[in-house]
């Protein structure tokens, strides 16, 4: 099966950039798709004001972030409603950059989990611990990842998760092959989802990372920016 390929553009890009970006995106799966039997799954989460309605052929657009509600008084979210405007159906849960800058309690977050997933959407939870966790050892990141998974129904079908270590977003200095095998080994146990990983993923490592027991995919910020970056990533996973 050939992996999944998540862009979360964060609140970067522009919807013009966005639109430009999409139909290059739209032509590299066209050609890739004629000239190889398969292309990876591939998926890219713009800011709420970049949304474009999800209509190409070789990918999905998904939203990253939005209120578990179908509307109302949610100031500064958006709701169901809004998503199914652009026919989304593809939603983040659970960002790091969620639970610290937002201080999203695992409350609030499943409360979300659980709205999109009666609303049959495709749910990428994102899971991920601090470094201080990860230096107290293998039992303090299981205990922490799976608190982290608590109250959500981790064998939801559309359920793809993504182990992002918060000391290796954005810093260009991804986990190493060793503990990235490792944990996704820890977290196949705890959940029959598709295991994605992010954290400095860049055309350079994503072959190997990719190549890994139990990931099937990765899920990349910094390097998803640029269309040219992007496509390396989309080259490694063929
Ligand atoms: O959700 C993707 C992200 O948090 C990883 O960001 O910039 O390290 O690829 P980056």
């Amino acid at each position: 099966m050939l992996p999944i390929i998540a862009a979360n553009f964060k609140a970067n890009l522009t919807r013009a950039e966005v639109q430009i970006y999409a139909k290059e995106l739209e032509s590299l799966l066209t050609h890739i798709k004629s000239n190889t039997k398969a292309s990876p799954q591939v998926d890219i989460f713009p800011s709420a004001s970049a949304l474009l309605n999800d209509d190409f052929t070789h990918f999905h657009i998904g939203a990253q972030n939005a209120y578990f509600a179908l509307n109302g008084g949610f100031t500064g979210e958006i709701g169901l409603s809004q998503l199914t405007e652009f026919h989304i159906s593809r939603i983040l849960i659970g960002h790091s950059e969620r639970r610290t800058l937002f201080s999203e309690s695992q409350e609030f977050i499943n409360k979300k989990f659980q709205f999109y997933k009666a609303a049959g959407f495709c749910i990428y939870y994102c899971i991920g611990e601090p470094l201080e966790v990860r230096q107290r050892g293998e039992n303090a990141l299981k205990d922490f990842l799976s608190a982290q998974l608590s109250g959500i129904d981790v064998s939801y079908p559309q359920l793809i998760i993504a182990y992002e270590p918060i000391w290796a977003i954005g810093t260009g200095v991804s986990a190493t092959m060793e503990q990235i095998q490792a944990t996704h080994n820890m977290l196949s146990t705890l959940t029959p989802a598709p295991l994605l990983y992010g954290g400095s993923v860049n055309g350079t490592n994503a072959g190997e990372i990719l190549a890994l027991q139990n990931v099937s995919g990765v899920l990349v910020g910094s390097a998803s920016l640029k269309i040219e970056s992007f496509r390396e990533i989309i080259h490694a996973a063929l």
